[in-house]
């Protein structure tokens, strides 16, 4: 079986729909058919400003929100980062083998950098990407599913890959990243020229999966639209109604092509009414979801526990092969 591998920050109190409908979705999807590692990348959490306490109730939360999601740990490996420190040891290898000028060109890297600050920026959002390369390498990942803006961090992880096995021998598979079109790229609510984001957007920009179902309506009710009154797929001339009918076909498996035959004639309001009802009728039983696995924090992290021993396993066995092939002495 192809194995797949991904990860979630625990940056906030709840996904977004671009989360869900850019990546989590195909997670659920293709743990059926590949050996299946999903994480929560708690390393690359405190890369920027963070609370501690807050920090551990989001890893839980992750946790819960992926499991009411659809993940089912009998058939992925769902762990916590910091739980398996090889993740650390190899990025610190693979750190070795990245040009300086390299890891300056990562998009994210300059965006977040540009708005905090140099002096603001830690030495860990920089080579932030290095350790996500070493997140999938660990696992000899064939395929990571993701959204649109991670395309350039799994470029280097191809790139980190392709120059350790040509220096030292054969040792990692070559990922292959796996985005899909349209959903993998949520647009902002307020500003449907950027992405749905934790970072960048306002909170009425973002659809959250555990928002009050009424909080969503009104966020989506007062999302940026056009002066035109065609409901029609068009993302140069109408990125607004766009992502909009992009989020309304991902979530009932409906062609947008349908969709803007059965609004022909209809107005903006309309389609905003029954997206937040389309919304609801998703959030509103995931959230019970959720609440019922933070109900028993216990269970949830034997649930993670395991995740770890298994995912430990693998990532120990490809850590001391990366480690003899640099010259690394073992120890006895
Ligand atoms: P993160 O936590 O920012 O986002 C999780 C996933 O959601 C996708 N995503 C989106 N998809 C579509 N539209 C959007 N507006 C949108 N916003 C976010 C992201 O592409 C991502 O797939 N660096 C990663 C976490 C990570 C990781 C890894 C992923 C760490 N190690 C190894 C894969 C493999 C991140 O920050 O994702």
């Amino acid at each position: 079986r192809p194995r797949v591998l991904s990860g979630i920050q625990p940056t906030s109190d709840s996904f977004h729909l671009g989360n869900y409908l850019g990546a989590v979705r195909q997670w659920v999807a293709l743990q059926d058919e590949h050996d299946a590692f999903y994480f929560v990348p708690d390393l690359h959490a405190i890369t920027v400003d963070h609370d501690p306490k807050t920090l551990a109730a989001r890893t839980r939360n992750a946790a819960a929100q992926l499991l009411a999601l659809g993940l089912d740990p009998d058939k992925c490996t769902l762990f916590v980062q910091s739980h398996v420190p090889e993740h650390a040891q190899l990025a610190w290898v693979l750190s070795c083998i990245t040009g300086f000028g390299e890891a300056s060109r990562m998009t994210q890297f300059k965006d977040k950098s540009a708005k905090q600050g140099a002096d603001r920026t830690t030495v860990g959002l920089f080579t932030y990407p290095i350790l996500m390369a070493a997140d999938v390498l660990l696992y000899q990942a064939d395929q990571v599913p993701v959204g649109e803006d991670q395309r350039q961090h799994l470029e280097l992880t191809r790139d980190l890959a392709q120059r350790f096995n040509t220096r030292f021998g054969t040792t990692f598979v070559v990922p292959e990243p796996y985005i899909l079109t349209g959903a993998a790229k949520i647009q902002d609510l307020q500003d449907p020229a950027i992405k749905m984001s934790k970072s960048a957007s306002t909170p009425s920009g973002i659809i959250e999966l555990l928002d009050d179902p009424k909080v969503s309506a009104k966020k989506i009710r007062s999302a940026v639209t056009d002066a035109e009154r065609e409901i029609r797929f068009d993302t140069a001339a109408k990125p607004g109604i766009s992502n909009l009918l992009t989020i309304y076909s991902a979530l009932t498996d409906r062609k947008v092509s349908e969709l803007e035959a059965d609004y022909a004639g209809k107005g903006y309001g309309d389609l905003k009414k029954d997206l937040a009802e389309v919304v609801a009728d998703f959030t509103a039983p995931l959230r019970e979801r959720v609440e019922g696995y933070l109900k028993d924090p216990a269970e949830l992290d034997r649930v993670l526990a395991r995740g770890a021993t298994r995912a430990g396993e693998v990532a120990a066995a490809t850590l001391a092969s990366v480690h003899e092939k640099i010259g690394f002495l073992p120890p006895t």
